[in-house]
Formats: C-alpha cells, sequence, structure tokens
C-alpha cells in the first residue's frame, strides 16, 4: 500500500514536472509557472499593467511570462525597447502566428502578418497611398477639416449644457478613416457602422478574456462548438460588409482617378501578376484592419486629451492663447501651423504619453535566435512591449508621473521630444498610421479649443483620471459642459 502511494506520488511529481512549462537556457527570467496555465495566475485581466509593473520590479527590464504553455519575453524601458526594436529591428519585427486572433482575421490583414514580403509590400503600399498626393483630389488636410465641421455642429447643439464626448469622438475617428478608405462619411446611426462596431468590441472583449486564452493554451479544443466561435462569425460578418464596398467601388470607379484608398488599391491589383500578394480578399481584410486600427487609438487619445484638458482650465486657456495669437486672421488651422505653437504641441504629445493609448503594443516574435541584454532569445518566441515602462520611465522626464506639458518644452520654451516619446511604437514595426493620427488630433484639437471652452460640470465631483483595460485604455465615461469663446 505505501509502496503504490509513493509510486503514485512519483507519478504525479514527473507529470506536473513534464507539464510545467520550461524557461530555455539563459532565457529572461520570470515568475515560477503552473502546469498547463503557465503565469496565467499571476496576470490579472482586469489591470495586468500593476502586474507587470510587480514582475518588473523582481525580475527587471527584460522578463517572461508564460501564456499557457506559450512562453512570452515581456521588454521594459528604453534601453531595452530601443536594443530590440531599433538595433535589432528585423529580428524582433514578426508576429505571433497561432493565436486565436491570428485565427480569428484569417491571417489577412497587415498589422498581424508576420515579417516577410506580403507584409513589405503592403505597407509601402499604403504608406504611400496615406500620403497627401496619394488620395486624388481632396487632401488628407481637407478630408479631416470636412469631418471637424460636423463634429462642430454636434458641438453647437449643446451649447450651454453637458454632453458625453465618447460617442462623437469616436464616429469623427471612425468617419476620417473611412473617409480616407471609401471615400464617404457614415451618419452616427448608420445600420453598417452599428454591426461593423458591435462584432469589433464583442471580439476586442472576447480577445482579451478567459476564451481566448482557452483557445491559445489548449489547442485540442479549438474546433470544439464553444463561444469562441462567435469571434470567427464576426469576423466574417466585417469580412462581408467589406467586400460589399469593394464590389460597389468596383462598379463605380475611373481607372487612373482614384477615389480613395480602395480605387488605389484596385489599381494596384490590375498591374499586378497573378503571384503578387495583392489580393481582393487581403484587400478586404487590410480595410478592416485599418478601420479597426485607426478608430479607438485616435478616438480615446482625443477623450483622454479632454479630460485631462477639463481637469487643468489652466493648460487649456495657454493653449487658446497660443492658438488666437498665431491664426489670428486666418479662417482655419492647417498642419503647417504646428512649427509655430510649440504649446499646443507639447499638450497634444504629453496627452499621448499620459493616455498610454496601446498598453502593450501589437505583440512582436522573434524572426531568428537572438539576444536581448544578455538573454537568449529563440526564434518565434512572443514579445511584449510594456508601453508605460517607457512614456513613464524615471530618469527619462522631467515630471515623470503628472500631466505636464513641461515634458515636452525647453527652457526656452521650445517642443522637443524626447527619445522615450514612442506611444506610436519604433522600428520596422512602427503605426503605420502615426501620420494621419498626428494630424488628426493638432486639427482637431486646435480647431475645437479655438472655438470652444470645454469645463467640468460643477456637480460631477472630481474627473477620474483612472482608465479602464483593453486593447486600447479608454477613459471612463465622463461629461463637460461647452460654450463658445467670445475671443476667436
Ligand atoms: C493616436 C493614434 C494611434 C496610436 C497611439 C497608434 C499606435 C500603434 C502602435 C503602438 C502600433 C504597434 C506598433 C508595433 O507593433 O511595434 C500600431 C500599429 C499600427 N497602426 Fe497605429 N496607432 C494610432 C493610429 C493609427 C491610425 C490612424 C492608423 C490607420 C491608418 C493606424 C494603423 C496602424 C497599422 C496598420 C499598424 C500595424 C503596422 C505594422 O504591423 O506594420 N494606427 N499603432
Amino acid at each position: 500500500m505505501f509502496a503504490s502511494l509513493v509510486l503514485l506520488g512519483l507519478l504525479i511529481f514527473f507529470l506536473v514536472y513534464l507539464l510545467k512549462p520550461q524557461r530555455p537556457k539563459n532565457f529572461p527570467p520570470g515568475p515560477p509557472t503552473l502546469p498547463v496555465l503557465g503565469n496565467l495566475l499571476h496576470l490579472s485581466t482586469d489591470d495586468p499593467l500593476k502586474d507587470f509593473e510587480r514582475l518588473r520590479k523582481s525580475y527587471g527590464n527584460v522578463f517572461s511570462v508564460f501564456i499557457g504553455p506559450q512562453p512570452a519575453v515581456v521588454i521594459n524601458g528604453l534601453k531595452a525597447m530601443k536594443e530590440a526594436l531599433v538595433n535589432k529591428g528585423s529580428d524582433f519585427a514578426g508576429r505571433p502566428q497561432d493565436l486565436f486572433i491570428n485565427h480569428v482575421t484569417q491571417q489577412l490583414g497587415v498589422v498581424l502578418e508576420n515579417y516577410g514580403t506580403t507584409w513589405r509590400e503592403h505597407r509601402r503600399f499604403a504608406l504611400m497611398t496615406l500620403r497627401n498626393f496619394g488620395l486624388g483630389k481632396t487632401s488628407m488636410e481637407d478630408r479631416i477639416h470636412e469631418e471637424i465641421q460636423q463634429t462642430i455642429k454636434t458641438l453647437e447643439k449643446s451649447i450651454g449644457s453637458t454632453l458625453s464626448p465618447q460617442v462623437i469622438f469616436h464616429n469623427a475617428a471612425s468617419n476620417i478613416i473611412c473617409q480616407v478608405l471609401y471615400g464617404k462619411r457614415f451618419e452616427y446611426n448608420d445600420e453598417m457602422i452599428k454591426v461593423i462596431i458591435k462584432c469589433f468590441t464583442d471580439n476586442a472583449k472576447m480577445t482579451n478574456g478567459p476564451w481566448a486564452m482557452i483557445y491559445d493554451s489548449l489547442p485540442i479544443l479549438r474546433k470544439l462548438p464553444l463561444p469562441f466561435r462567435k469571434a470567427f462569425k464576426n469576423y466574417e460578418t466585417c469580412k462581408n460588409i467589406a467586400f460589399d464596398l469593394l464590389k460597389e467601388h468596383k462598379e463605380t470607379k475611373v481607372p487612373g482617378e482614384p477615389r480613395d484608398f480602395v480605387d488605389c488599391y484596385l489599381d494596384e491589383l490590375e498591374k499586378k501578376s497573378a503571384d503578387s500578394s495583392f489580393s481582393e480578399e487581403r484587400l478586404a481584410g487590410y480595410s478592416l484592419d485599418l478601420y479597426f486600427a485607426g478608430t479607438d487609438t485616435t478616438s480615446n487619445t482625443l477623450l483622454t486629451g479632454f479630460l485631462y484638458l477639463v481637469g487643468h482650465p489652466h493648460i487649456q486657456e495657454r493653449c487658446q492663447q497660443e492658438i488666437d495669437l498665431v491664426l489670428e486672421g486666418k479662417d482655419q488651422v492647417s498642419f503647417e501651423d504646428r512649427n509655430n505653437m510649440p504649446y499646443m504641441q507639447a499638450v497634444i504629445h504629453e496627452v499621448q504619453r499620459i493616455a498610454n493609448i496601446v498598453p502593450f503594443s501589437v505583440f512582436h516574435a522573434t524572426m531568428k535566435d537572438t539576444e536581448l541584454m544578455e538573454y537568449s532569445i529563440p526564434k518565434g518566441t512572443m514579445v511584449i512591449q510594456n508601453m508605460k515602462s517607457v512614456l513613464t520611465e524615471e530618469g527619462q522626464w522631467k515630471f515623470p508621473h503628472e500631466f505636464n506639458p513641461e515634458n515636452f518644452l525647453n527652457e526656452k520654451g521650445e517642443f522637443v521630444k524626447p527619445e522615450a516619446f514612442m506611444p506610436f511604437s519604433a522600428g520596422p514595426r512602427v503605426c503605420l498610421g502615426e501620420g494621419l493620427a498626428r494630424m488628426e488630433l493638432f486639427l482637431t484639437m486646435v480647431t475645437l479649443l479655438r472655438k470652444f471652452k470645454f469645463t467640468w460640470p460643477e456637480d460631477a465631483g472630481e474627473p477620474d483620471y483612472t482608465p479602464i483595460f483593453g486593447l486600447t485604455l479608454t477613459p471612463k465615461p465622463y461629461r463637460m459642459k461647452v460654450q463658445l469663446r467670445s475671443k476667436q
């Protein structure tokens, strides 16, 4: 009896040992792992940012965690981030290929495409097209201004009262990217946009939640009719909508006279050979990618910006003084004007720094066996950037933990951008929409601050700046009071 118990004990011990994920030799350190679960119990789904900070304190700027059986290296701080993303950019420019989200999106887009020819050709094409000259007669700046006029109309309806800016900014960002992609805007209550947003929000929640973890950790369950199947259906619905828009474009387009991104891609498709990486299916996936990558990021940055500006009226007023001075006699602001507005530039950058909109960037993967800060990292390892660790790193900022535009101003009041400012990430995978996003943020914030004064409602208590965690960080819902400014 005793011998059987000892044997059983030994068997369990070996099973646990064998099933327990093991760190390869000279791999970055991290917390002890459990069989199957890895380090999932060390990471909360509500706010893993705090867990990462705790683990960073224990294990240093480069540590590892197991998401189920999958090892992931977490990079913190400017030094490690630069070594990985810039100095060894091509080693670290891959994307994990076997996660829930890869399977849901059928490897169609570009955001999750691995580092290789398809990614390179598509990235180059988008960068060219998104530059002002790529999009035909209407420049990017005009498209953005058209949408800001719609935002102004909506805000004007609330003058003297309070409103929640969430839907307004979301619609503005959504319509700007729709103007770029499809050459048209959609009304606030458009059924098609509502379906796309619902499918996307549900999928984002699922990607962050336990079902995606189960899918990733236990491949054996992937084909079963479990709740994660809904995400595949949602993506299919979005893809069909993208195909309908594509069909409409094919029927109405004039060759050589592109109206928007989709027309440009269709023109390109005609020029390409049969074995090219360009295809209608990829165009559908690509347009969805750009839509999602460009909507929540920009709108949540604007939401965070106005939250801080109503909470810091003296900063809002200083922006308005600069805007009035620089734009005196001008009908509308242009992106060029930013060069004469150091304070406004500093405020927008400070908003982006404090907002930390994409807290873990998009996961990277190593393309070959490589090294980081003297640790060995095998090919195919998942790499997670902890963006907050750089955006609030002590030693890199004058005021790392407070909202203060002085972080971006020198003694002469000139605008300066510290190296640790990387909300768009860095290296070969740096955000493809950075130019568009910066233009949107500048033109929107300046135009709205020139026309309106935004204040915190007297009866709303104190502003709560704690964000809600997700693929993007979102401010808690808030209301603000809108008044017309007298001096413009
Ligand atoms: C304030 C707004 C934005 C922020 C903070 C932001 C941030 C980011 C970050 C951190 C990444 C991941 C980079 C990496 O993997 O290292 C990324 C990737 C990307 N972003 Fe943005 N983004 C913003 C707006 C936009 C817009 C407007 C577009 C649309 C045109 C866009 C399109 C993309 C695409 C396509 C990628 C994938 C690039 C690649 O994999 O090569 N983003 N963005």
